[in-house]
């Protein structure tokens, strides 16, 4: 049986899930890891908080409370959000807990003991008011890249270069607002210029077809740039601490034990589960899956990658999936601008439904460019989609086999060549979906999802067996039972992407049987005598008022 590791980006807990997160990173994922299962593979789909690097610290001076104090609080609404949307993670780690921190200093000292690192004494940035070296976050100035003024010490947001912090232009210290002196400090260094044959055999050489456009042009223009040696610990208290005598007083860098966050939560699942970790990191065959977003992916594609080649015995991902960005109403989602759509408040606004904003996150998935998520659009996915052709359909054969047959399924007669054509087309959709999803073209999937209602829809419109009722019943008969098996293929094709629509379709139809996908419209769902359920309501439309509501919301809080 084929095994997949299936990782989703730990999130940072510094602040709350919003909508780009979903869309960007675990709605995909859990599409992936839940179809994968249903095809009966071997999957574990791991994540965890992100609860080191210089952001907590920045939260928890802001909120004058302590760097634990704030990953407890984030940690709690994290897992929450992603209980409550359906996120199927096999095991949901923090990179807080022993066993992580075991790990990621095991992965430093066997690093350490095969000379992969370089040491270097070096000037960096200093903040002489607040006594501390300026790593990352802590520091801002302009980018020598792109002349953003607020780009950070280690990534500019605007241009997504990954930057030292002393080469940025007038920096400045986020702790006292005053201009840094440099200081002399010996760090740790993995020199990935000894790496870049590699990436470039690996990766430029091999994925050109199979990776998507945006990673692989990510990567390029990282080769071709020429790779440096990238500090892996830092000067800070807060963090893993250097696992040797002289690295006493530093911490790991943040990006350096988040991805090993991976490892050491897939460690404490199969610890748990009776499993073995090695499995699924160490055999050829599996195929290791990394779900991120777009200013991930040189810390994907190449900066873990060669920390595990440096390690040895390690698989390398055989695919990076990142998306682009999500943004609202037309501009960037930003957390300090208070301008995002906060999944748990969205929850409180919407209760129940969860697999609408997975469906309309999903048909606008930002897979191969930045994509925009407005309310309106969200309303009229929910009425015009949802509501009219997935509803709609169901309800319509629910209904209609309950008025004609108390409920009870048909036996249907001999099929017509539409019907053949009806069930073959239904067949070749799921085949579809199989091949997009298999792509990591969601966006594609989802719509495919919908035609199968709205080809249900059309068969009921072309064959009225409502007209025939009195005069052909072996035909309605025959039409219903057709139309019923669509519902149940729905039900079992839905689950990836409506998990919770799909649990309910599956109530409504009485079934509960575990099928694979190669077995939908294998009509062995449901056989004729098979009593269904009377109630049929699957979504509600959404009005004008709700979603003015929502956009009041958002301005009101906007800083
Ligand atoms: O960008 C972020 O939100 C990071 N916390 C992602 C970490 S991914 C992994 F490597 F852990
Ligand atoms: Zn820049």
């Amino acid at each position: 049986m084929k095994r997949y590791t299936i990782t989703a980006a730990l999130p940072y807990t510094n602040g709350p899930l919003h909508i780009g997160h979903l869309s960007g990173v675990y709605i995909p994922a859990d599409i992936y890891a839940r179809y994968l299962r249903l095809c009966g593979k071997d999957v574990v789909f791991i994540c965890g908080s992100d609860e080191h690097g210089v952001a907590i610290s920045i939260k928890a001076s802001k909120e004058k409370t302590t760097p634990q104090s704030i990953i407890d609080k984030y940690d709690r609404i994290i897992r929450k959000s992603f209980k409550s949307f359906g996120i199927s993670f096999d095991n949901y780690s923090r990179t807080s807990r022993q066993i992580h921190y075991e790990t990621a200093s095991n992965f430093f000292k066997k690093l350490n003991s095969k000379n992969e690192f370089i040491e270097m004494t070096t000037d960096q940035l200093f903040d002489k008011t607040s006594n501390k070296f300026l790593a990352d976050r802590f520091v801002i100035g302009t980018c020598p890249i792109c002349s953003n003024k607020d780009s950070y010490g280690d990534q500019c947001e605007k241009c997504g270069s990954s930057l030292n912090a002393i080469d940025l232009i007038n920096p400045k210290s986020t702790l006292s607002d005053e201009s840094p002196v440099l200081k002399k400090t010996k760090h740790w260094y993995l020199p990935l210029n000894k790496y870049e044959n590699f990436i470039r055999d690996w990766i430029l050489d091999n994925h050109k077809n199979d990776w998507k456009v945006n990673v692989y042009g990510q990567v390029k223009s990282w080769i071709e740039d020429g790779l440096k040696p990238r500090a892996v610990t830092r000067d800070l208290d807060w963090g893993i601490p250097v696992p040797t005598k002289e690295g006493e007083g530093k911490v790991l860098y943040v990006w350096f034990d988040a991805p090993i966050g991976y490892i050491s939560s897939t460690k404490e699942w199969a610890r748990d589960n009776k499993k073995n970790w090695e499995d699924y990191w160490k055999n050829d065959k599996t195929e290791l899956v990394h779900f991120i977003g777009k200013d991930n992916i040189v810390f994907h594609c190449i900066i873990f990658p060669s920390m595990l080649k440096a390690h040895g015995g390690y698989i390398l991902p055989t695919n990076v999936p990142a998306n682009e960005f999500l943004n609202l109403e037309g501009q960037k989602i930003s957390t300090s601008k208070n301008w995002a759509v906060w999944i748990h408040k969205y929850l409180e606004d919407f209760p129940n439904k969860e697999d609408v904003m997975r469906y309309v996150l999903t048909a606008n998935m930002p897979e191969t460019k930045d994509s925009d998520f407005t309310w309106k659009d969200f309303q009229n996915k929910n009425n015009n989609e949802l509501v009219a052709i997935y509803g709609n359909f169901v309800n319509r054969v629910i209904v209609l086999i309950n008025k004609y047959y108390m409920g009870e399924i048909p036996t249907p007669g001999p099929y017509t060549n539409e019907d053949q054509e009806i069930i073959n087309s239904i067949k070749d959709i799921r085949n579809k979906i199989s091949l997009n999803i298999e792509k990591f073209r969601f966006r594609e999937s989802n719509s495919e999802m919908i035609n199968i209602a709205r080809i249900g829809n059309k068969y009921l419109a072309d064959n009225e067996p409502w007209k025939k009722i009195k005069n052909n019943p072996d035909r309605t008969e025959t039409i219903l039972f057709i139309s019923i098996q669509i519902v149940s293929a729905l039900a079992y094709i839905s689950e990836p992407f409506l998990p919770f629509t799909s649990l309910k379709l599956k109530g409504i139809l009485r079934v509960n049987k575990q099928i694979e996908w190669k077995e939908i419209l294998n009509f062995n769902i449901i056989q004729s005598g098979h009593k269904i359920n009377k109630e049929s309501f699957l979504f509600e439309k959404i009005d004008d008022g709700e979603i003015r509501s929502q956009y009041y919301k958002l301005e009101k809080t906007k800083k």
